[in-house]
C-alpha cells in the first residue's frame, strides 16, 4: 500500500490507522455492577487550562456504560510489562474476572491498576456522538504516576521502545 492512494473502505481504514502508533490504556470506572474495565488506545489529551482528556468509547463497551452512571473514571497508562493486562481489559469475561487477574487499588470511586506508568482520575464533563463510539471529555482531578518504560501498540501488535529511542533526546 506504500505511496499509493487507497480506498476508502473500512479495511484500509484499519490498516492505514494500524500505523499510528499509540500507547496503551485501561480506562476504569465504577458502575452499578461494580468495577469497569477496558483497553483503550483512543486516548488524547485534551486542553492544558482547564486540564482534559478525551477518549473513544465504543457503544458496546460495558465501561462506557459504567462511566456514564458515575460520571468518574481513570485512564492507566500500562507499562512495557503489562501486555497481559492489556489483553485481559481488551476480553468480554466478566469484570469481576478482569479485576481479579489484575491487582488494583480502589481510589475515591475509581479501580486503579497497580504497576502503572502513570493514572489520571477525572470527572465526566461531556460526552459526543462519533459514529459507533462515543467521545467521552473528563476533566482531570487527580493525578499519579511511578514512570518506567510504556507498553506500545503499532500495526495491530504490542511492541517496546528499542534501546535507541530509550536513549533518545526529549522532544523540543
Ligand atoms: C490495543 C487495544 C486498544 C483498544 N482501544 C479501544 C478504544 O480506544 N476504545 C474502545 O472502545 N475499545 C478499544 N479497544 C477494545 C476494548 O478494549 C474491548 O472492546 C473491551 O472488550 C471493552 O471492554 P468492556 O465492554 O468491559 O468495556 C481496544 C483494544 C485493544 C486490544
Amino acid at each position: 500500500m506504500s505511496h499509493c492512494a487507497a480506498a476508502a473502505d473500512q479495511s484500509s481504514f484499519r490498516s492505514l490507522m494500524a500505523t499510528f502508533a499509540t500507547g496503551v490504556t485501561v480506562v476504569t470506572s465504577t458502575g452499578a455492577d461494580g468495577p469497569a474495565g477496558m483497553t483503550a488506545n483512543a486516548v488524547a489529551s485534551l486542553s492544558l487550562d482547564p486540564m482534559l482528556v478525551m477518549i473513544g468509547f465504543d457503544l458496546r463497551s460495558r465501561t462506557l456504560t459504567a462511566a456514564r452512571m458515575s460520571r468518574l473514571f481513570a485512564v492507566n497508562v500500562l507499562a512495557s510489562d503489562q501486555e497481559q493486562v492489556s489483553r485481559t481489559f481488551a476480553g468480554k469475561q466478566s469484570e469481576r474476572e478482569k479485576f481479579t487477574a489484575c491487582a488494583h487499588t480502589e481510589h475515591a470511586g475509581v479501580p486503579i491498576l497497580d504497576g502503572t506508568l502513570a493514572w489520571l482520575r477525572c470527572t465526566m464533563t461531556a460526552v459526543y456522538p462519533g459514529g459507533d463510539h462515543m467521545i467521552v471529555v473528563g476533566k482531570v482531578v487527580d493525578m499519579g504516576g511511578n514512570g518506567g518504560e510504556p507498553l506500545l501498540f503499532y500495526g495491530g501488535r504490542y511492541r517496546m521502545l528499542d534501546r535507541a529511542c530509550r536513549a533518545g533526546q526529549a522532544a523540543q
